[in-house]
């Protein structure tokens, strides 16, 4: 769907996402991590853009595991430690996985994904065309009920730096890997909290979409 239908479809409300014709898994439950594998950090930052032309082949499993972990993971179980910061480690942003096969919620400790919305989401995560058919669309959100410590006033900017420290990583993965990614901020709001049926406690701060690139970066 095209930039301007969906900026006029968002104005009436009527930016939805798509209905599935088949029954989502309830639950995904991803392989470990590759946690040896992947460049050198230096060259994945030398590697680093954003990318905007996404082949629409499925991700695996594992590559979902791998930039799942990277974004969110657990990476000292016994502090149950993350791979990106957070005020306080409130740890108050969830990833939500927008496939073609439907909205899930990552769950960081038992590294698995649970069906959020039996629905293709992707559509809604951005105004931008390529967001429709991109095999994944990330979706952060915050939960102000996790930030009860945190004053306020600083909880939205709070949540937002922790949100980007975590694409960043999703960034720096599929550049070791030759994957594309980018980062939005430029979506409906309204339409996409209400597909994902998000309640009142809930901020969507950011969306990423990644994917095979059509050009390789370095061909
Ligand atoms: C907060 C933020 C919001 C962004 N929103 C969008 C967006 O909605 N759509 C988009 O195509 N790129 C978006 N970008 C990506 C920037 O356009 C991109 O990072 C910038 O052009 C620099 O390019 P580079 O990432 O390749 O260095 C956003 C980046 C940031 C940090």
């Amino acid at each position: 769907m095209n930039t301007l239908t969906k900026m006029a479809l968002g104005l009436l409300g009527h930016l939805k996402p798509t209905p599935l014709e088949f029954d989502s898994s309830k639950s995904i439950r991803l392989p470990p991590p590759g946690v040896t594998d992947g460049m050198p950090l230096m060259r994945a930052l030398a590697a680093r853009q954003s990318q905007r032309e996404f082949k629409t082949t499925v991700l695996s499993e594992e590559t979902l595991s791998d930039l799942l972990w990277a974004a969110a993971g657990v990476n000292r179980p016994e502090l149950v430690g993350r791979t990106a910061p957070s005020a306080m480690n409130a740890q108050e942003v969830d990833v939500y996985a927008a496939l073609a096969t439907g909205l899930y919620r990552y769950e960081p400790v038992a590294h698995v994904l649970h069906l959020a919305v039996a629905a293709d989401v992707r559509r809604v995560t951005g105004y931008q065309d390529f967001v429709d058919t991109a095999p994944l669309d990330l979706v952060y959100v915050a939960d102000h009920a996790r930030m009860k410590m945190i004053p306020a006033s600083h909880r939205e900017s709070y949540a937002s730096i922790a949100a980007g420290a975590m694409a960043q990583n999703v960034y720096l993965y599929c550049a070791s890997t030759g994957l594309g990614a980018v980062m939005r901020a430029w979506f409906d709001r309204a339409a996409l909290g209400q597909s994902m049926g998000l309640d009142a406690d809930r901020q969507i701060l950011l969306t990423q979409t990644v994917g095979m690139l059509k050009t390789p970066a370095h061909a």
